[in-house]
């Protein structure tokens, strides 16, 4: 009898103990799918080079970040490619070291300062940071800084040559 009542005991504590981890094992599971995921592409944060790979002039492409770098008075920025007239993508123009938007001839500087053109104003801007383990540079293209209003000039910086495109021309 006391071998059952024992035998009674040991079945009933394993049959606590298997509903106790499937509970667990449900609030894990669920708690961990609740977890945001680090993106790492459009969208989340975009890691690049490292901020000494930035020079004076010119622009660095980052097409995973749709974006580029800049380094403006010393300090790096990240530019969107995005025009913010209509959102054709905007190139940068090596012989005037500007941007110039193919689509209907929108101009900034190398800083994204509106110049001329249809966009209501700058191009739009996205935060960086500097990865603790690895130096690089991060972009997070989920936060969006809104371009400069027109005629707010954060660089002194005029074309430097011909326009890469027809329309492309100094304000
Ligand atoms: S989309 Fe760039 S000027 Fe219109």
């Amino acid at each position: 009898m006391s071998d059952m009542l024992n035998r009674r005991d040991f079945l009933t504590r394993m049959w606590k103990a298997g509903i106790t981890l499937i509970g667990a094992a449900g609030i894990w599971t669920s708690w961990d799918l609740l977890q945001p995921l680090e993106a790492s592409g459009f969208g989340g944060k975009v890691r690049t080079v490292p901020p000494e790979a930035v020079p004076e002039t010119g622009a660095i492409e980052v097409p995973q970040a749709r974006a580029y770098l800049v380094r403006i008075d010393g300090q790096v920025k990240a530019l969107s490619e995005k025009c913010t007239h209509l959102g054709c993508r905007v190139p940068f123009c090596n012989t005037s070291s500007q941007f110039e938007c193919p689509c209907h001839g929108t101009t900034f500087n190398r800083a994204g300062d509106y110049r001329s053109g249809p966009a209501p104003r700058g191009m739009d801007e996205y935060p960086i940071e500097i990865g603790e383990e690895d130096g690089l540079i991060y972009i997070d293209t989920g936060a969006v800084i809104e371009g400069p209003a027109p005629g707010v000039i954060t660089a002194d910086e005029p074309a430097t040559g011909p326009s890469c495109t027809d329309s492309g021309h100094e304000a």
